[in-house]
C-alpha cells in the first residue's frame, strides 16, 4: 500500500486532531503518502481531497473540533454517492482509509469494502464511549470532565438558591456521560437509557430528601432517557412538587468542544498509529481500540452490532452516595 486516505465522520470529538496527527505521522514514519478527506464521505464523493505532510499536522494536537471537518453524508448512504466516492478515490490513488469516527461511520465502511473492496481502519472517535471493542472512545474523557466543569458551577448556584436542576447531557442511546458526572458530580439522581427510572422514584427521591432538609439538588439526565428529556422530567416532576424551584440547563454541544484531555491526546494518538500499522498489516473493516490497557481490533460488524453496556451498579452508587 502506498497511498492512503484519512477522514472524520459524524460528531466530532475533543481529540479527533491528534489522531489525524498520528496518522499522518505514522504514514511519514512508514513511507506511505497520505491525503485528507475534508468533510467525511460528504467530501469524498466530492473529491474534497488534499494531500498531506507532516507539516500539516504541526501545532493540532491540542486542539478540539477536526480540521478535516465533520459531516453526515446521506449521498454516500445510497449506491451512486458510493459509487461517485470510489471515483474520486481511483482518481487520487488512494488505496485504503482511516476512519475517525462511530458505529455510523464504521456501518458506511462495511457497505463500502463490500461493494468496491477497499480497506478502511477505524479509529473510535465519539464523545458518547458508546462502541463495542474499546474500553474507552476518542473524546469521552474530554467530554466528561468539560460537563463536570459545569455540573460543578451549578451545584454553586443550586445551592446558594435552594433548587432542584435537571442537568441534560449527551447520550442519545448511552449512559456513559451521565454515570460519571452523576458520581462525579455529587448528583442526587441519575436517569440513563440503560435503566429505568420512573418519574415516582424521582418525586419520592427529591420528596425524601426535602423531608430531610436538603434544600438543593442535581438530577443528571442523559437525553436519550426514556422517561424523557431535561425538560420534560422537570416538568412532570414540577407538577408533582410545585413547593420545589426547579430550573434545567442543556449543556448540549459543549460538551464535544475543547481541548483533549491528557487521557485523549494518549488514545488518540495511539490509535491514529495503530490504524495505520492495521492497514499496512492487511486488516480491513477493523476498528481499533484499547481494552484492558492492551491493543485490539474488532470487526466493524461487531462494533455496529454489539452492545457495550454500562454496568447497572453505577447508578446504585448514585443512590447510596446520595443519602
Ligand atoms: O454521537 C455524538 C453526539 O454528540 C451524541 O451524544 C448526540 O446525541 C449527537 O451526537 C448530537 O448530534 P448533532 O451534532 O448532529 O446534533
Amino acid at each position: 500500500m502506498k497511498r492512503i486516505g484519512v477522514f472524520t465522520s459524524g460528531g466530532d470529538s475533543p481529540g479527533m486532531n491528534a489522531c489525524i496527527r498520528a496518522v499522518v505521522r505514522a504514514a511519514v514514519y512508514h513511507g506511505i503518502e497520505v491525503y485528507g478527506i475534508h468533510r467525511g464521505y460528504k467530501g469524498m464523493v466530492k473529491g474534497e481531497i488534499y494531500k498531506m505532510d507532516s507539516h500539516s499536522v504541526s501545532n493540532i494536537i491540542q486542539k478540539g473540533g477536526t480540521i478535516l471537518r465533520s459531516a453526515r453524508s446521506r449521498e454516500f448512504m445510497t449506491p451512486e454517492g458510493r459509487k461517485l466516492a470510489y471515483e474520486q478515490l481511483q482518481e487520487h490513488g488512494i488505496e485504503g482509509l482511516i476512519a475517525i469516527g462511530g458505529d455510523g461511520t464504521f456501518t458506511g465502511a462495511n457497505i463500502f469494502f463490500e461493494e468496491y473492496g477497499i480497506p478502511t481502519v477505524g479509529a473510535p472517535g465519539t464523545i458518547d464511549n458508546d462502541l463495542y471493542g474499546t474500553d474507552y472512545t476518542i473524546g469521552y474523557d474530554t467530554a466528561v470532565n468539560t460537563a463536570l466543569d459545569a455540573i460543578d458551577k451549578i451545584r454553586d448556584t443550586a445551592d446558594s438558591h435552594d433548587r432542584v436542576f435537571f442537568i441534560e447531557v449527551m447520550g442519545r442511546d448511552s449512559g456513559y456521560i451521565a454515570i460519571p458526572c452523576a458520581i462525579g458530580g455529587g448528583a442526587e439522581i441519575v436517569m440513563i437509557p440503560e435503566t429505568e427510572t420512573s418519574i415516582d422514584y424521582v418525586v419520592d427521591t427529591l420528596r425524601t430528601g426535602w423531608n430531610r432538609s436538603k434544600t438543593s439538588f442535581i438530577v443528571i439526565v442523559a437525553e436519550g432517557d426514556d422517561a424523557g428529556n431535561a425538560t420534560e422530567v422537570a416538568a412532570k416532576v414540577q407538577q408533582e412538587l410545585p413547593h420545589m424551584d426547579a430550573r434545567v440547563t442543556i449543556l448540549g454541544h459543549v460538551q464535544r468542544g475543547g481541548s483533549p484531555t491528557a487521557a485523549d491526546r494518549m488514545l488518540a494518538s495511539q490509535m491514529g498509529v495503530a490504524c495505520v500499522e492495521g492497514l499496512l498489516q492487511g486488516r480491513k473493516c477493523e476498528m481499533a481500540g484499547i481494552i484492558n490497557k492492551e491493543l485490539v481490533y474488532t470487526p466493524f460488524i461487531d462494533t455496529i452490532t454489539k452492545d457495550k453496556l454500562i454496568n447497572p451498579q453505577y447508578v446504585r452508587l448514585v443512590d447510596i452516595l446520595s443519602v
